[in-house]
């Protein structure tokens, strides 16, 4: 879908700032949540392509954009006007709601 994206964000996390180990990744895809959140509430449609963790794809992000040794992409935000509406799919299942214990 990229080729057709008017814009792309590649969220980032810089691991050197990391003050837990490991967080990185949850505040990224926060930070991805946020900002797929905010491109639907300005009408704009946007999609979370998965970086992290498929080597490929983090190599290839790296080369790309030239991102230093300490700096790892998580995910790529593609960012357009929507061309289609999806119609929404019930998943829901009660089997995977669990009260007070498994
Ligand atoms: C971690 C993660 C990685 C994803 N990677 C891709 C991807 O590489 N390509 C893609 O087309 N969509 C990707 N998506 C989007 C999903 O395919 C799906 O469209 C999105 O999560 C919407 O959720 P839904 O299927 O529950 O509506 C990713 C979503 C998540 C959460």
């Amino acid at each position: 879908m990229l080729k057709d994206a008017n814009k792309a964000i590649l969220v980032c996390g810089a691991i050197n700032l990391e003050k837990f180990k490991g967080y990185w990744i949850l505040d990224c895809s926060a930070a991805t949540e946020n900002i797929l959140i905010a491109a639907h509430a300005k009408g704009l449609g946007a999609c979370w392509l998965g970086v992290y963790p498929r080597e490929e794809r983090i190599a290839g992000m790296k080369k790309l954009l030239n991102i230093p040794d300490h700096v790892m992409p998580l995910s790529l935000i593609s960012l357009g006007f929507p061309a289609e509406q999806k119609t929404r799919e019930d998943r829901y299942n009660v089997e995977r709601i669990h009260h007070n214990k498994w």
